[in-house]
């Protein structure tokens, strides 16, 4: 559903207000462009500045019916190496993994200025990637969520904590 259309139609919605900073989101290795496209969606909804992809190029698919791509640039890289080089100044690399090192989301602090970085549906985030990250993440639970379900949890705990719903008429009733 566009957006304008869904305020028409519901004119108490909810708009997310990002607060300061700047932040993106991807997968390094996806393995289903579906998942781009739902993330993507996701991105363009939660306000994220951009989306990228590394060692896959994305093709386009039905799951992202609000044209994400024509509103929040997907950059594609070829290796993490590449990536990671291109990383904009003064931005945190965050990882999102079920790993030894990770920290709960629920408790953790995000940067103003963070990219946000998801692994492979079959294999996780590489050794290296980890190993690059200024902080890792983990969203509760004892077993892996879909890829861009964690993507999209992640954003909206950032739009919690660094953010504002403005027009929130009726919370706390
Ligand atoms: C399906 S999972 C990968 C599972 C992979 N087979 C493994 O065991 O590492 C795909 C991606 O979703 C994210 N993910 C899924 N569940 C997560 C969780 N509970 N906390 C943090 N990230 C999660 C991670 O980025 C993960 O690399």
């Amino acid at each position: 559903m566009q957006h304008g259309k869904c305020k028409k139609q519901y004119p108490n919605v909810i708009l997310p207000q990002r607060g300061r900073g700047f932040f993106g989101i991807g997968i390094e290795y996806p393995r289903t462009a579906k998942n781009i496209g739902t993330l993507w969606r996701s991105a363009h909804i939660m306000q994220a500045d951009f989306m990228f992809v590394i060692g896959q190029a994305y093709r386009f698919v039905r799951t992202d019916t609000l044209k994400s791509w024509k509103h929040i640039p997907l950059f594609e890289f070829d290796s993490f190496e590449h990536f990671h080089s291109s990383l904009p100044k003064d931005a945190k690399l965050v990882g999102v993994e079920l790993d030894i090192r990770s920290v709960p989301l629920t408790t953790y602090r995000h940067p103003q200025r963070a990219v946000y970085l998801l692994g492979s549906e079959r294999d996780g985030l590489s050794a290296e990637a980890l190993r690059q990250c200024d902080d890792v993440v983990q969203i509760p639970g004892e077993y892996s969520l879909n890829v861009s379900a964690a993507g999209s949890i992640v954003l909206y705990d950032r739009l919690l904590k660094n953010g504002s719903f403005g027009n929130v008429s009726g919370v706390g009733r």
